[in-house]
């Protein structure tokens, strides 16, 4: 048995209580799922800047209606500190989710994603501090190696921030690196990479690549790859991240204060994502037939990324479940249906 079907099995005998911030979202709403299904008591926050009522209904049509009733959700803002507040009461494991993604929206805007990812950050971070939480488990960003040209990407080496969102999330680990020493602070920071899968959100100007040329696809119209096609990404599927999260809450106290790659440890082109994505819905009964239009490279993009997964293997005991491949073909159905 994996060390994640430990801790699985160990929380069902023995349920938390968990924060979710920013469960209304695509990575929030697949955490609240997976400890719903697993009996936990579950609070969520989320203010609906980029997430969605329909997420939330989604997982309720999906557990059952016991377990439904352990979910509490506060409409709220992780910018107002009283919501952190208010959220954090009486919670074991924060699972931190709540900031505006998207290098692009940063650039446009960095004021706004400075105040929900670092106001907001500390808020909760005090928040959780003051309520005595067990861990606070937070989402930082593979942008963080900015500009390191080293492949592949270990925790110890980084480089200068390339966009507004890379200097927010990098603030979020000094931040939590200080209430360690300072407080006695028990955080872990896990370095996404490209995550992807069912309910993140195909439309807006931000959309991420999978689900926007998905999108894209079903509705037979153009894909633009920005660039030449050979920019490349560890694309990590949502099952993983998730299994990730849980063994970060409840790992021991050796294992906190620290940050983790979370990601499989490939990498893929954006060429041999658009063929990847092409076949698994051409599986699914949906043709597509068109060529990508390539476009000019995107500001603030790093041109390839691929994790080290050692550390994360090591002291957490992660073995990502799904390579890119059965993750997309995995949540083609999802967007097929969602299109409808
Ligand atoms: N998806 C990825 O590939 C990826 C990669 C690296 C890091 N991350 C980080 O993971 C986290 C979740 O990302 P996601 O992909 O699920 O994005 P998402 O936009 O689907 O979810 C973010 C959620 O946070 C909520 N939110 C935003 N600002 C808020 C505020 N001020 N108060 C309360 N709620 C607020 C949004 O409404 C949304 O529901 C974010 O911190 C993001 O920066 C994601």
């Amino acid at each position: 048995m994996s060390q994640y079907q430990t801790v699985c099995e160990q929380l069902k005998q023995n349920p938390k209580t968990w924060l979710v911030t920013g469960v209304a979202g695509f990575i929030g709403s697949n955490l609240l799922e997976t400890l719903l299904k697993l009996d936990q008591t579950v609070v969520g926050l989320d203010n609906f800047t980029t997430g969605h009522q329909h997420n939330l209904d989604e997982v309720q049509s999906l557990v059952n209606p016991e377990q439904w009733s352990n979910f509490k959700f506060y409409q709220g803002d992780i910018r107002n500190f009283e919501d952190c507040q208010t959220a954090c009461a009486g919670v074991d494991y924060v699972l931190h989710q709540a900031a505006l993604g998207s290098v692009p929206r940063s650039i446009a805007d960095p004021i706004t994603t400075n105040a929900a990812n670092i106001t907001g950050f500390l808020n909760m971070l005090v928040a959780a501090r003051d309520a005595k939480v067990s861990s606070f488990t937070y989402a930082a960003s593979s942008s963080t190696y900015g500009d390191h040209p080293a492949l592949p990407k270990v925790e110890e080496n980084i480089g200068k921030p390339l966009s507004p969102y890379a200097v927010t999330k990098y603030v979020n680990e000094l931040y939590a690196d200080v209430f360690a020493r300072t407080y006695g602070f028990k955080a872990i920071g896990l370095r996404y990479f490209n995550v992807f899968g069912k309910r993140q959100d195909p439309n807006g100007a931000y959309a991420a690549v999978i689900p926007k040329w998905t999108a894209a696809m079903i509705a037979g119209d153009d894909v633009f790859i920005n660039g030449d096609g050979e920019t490349s990404r560890d694309f990590c599927f949502i099952e993983n991240t998730v299994q990730a999260n849980i063994l970060a809450a409840t790992a021991s106290d050796e294992a906190k204060n620290q940050v983790y790659n979370v990601a499989v440890g490939d990498r893929t082109t954006l060429n041999d994502l658009f063929n990847s994505i092409k076949a698994a819905l051409n599986e699914n009964g949906v043709v597509y037939e068109k060529q990508p239009v390539y476009r000019d490279f995107r500001a603030g993009d790093v041109r390839h990324s691929q994790a080290s997964i050692i550390k994360i293997q090591q002291h957490l005991s992660y073995i990502p479940q799904y390579k890119i491949i059965e993750g997309i073909k995995n949540a083609m159905p999802w967007y097929i249906d969602f299109q409808k």
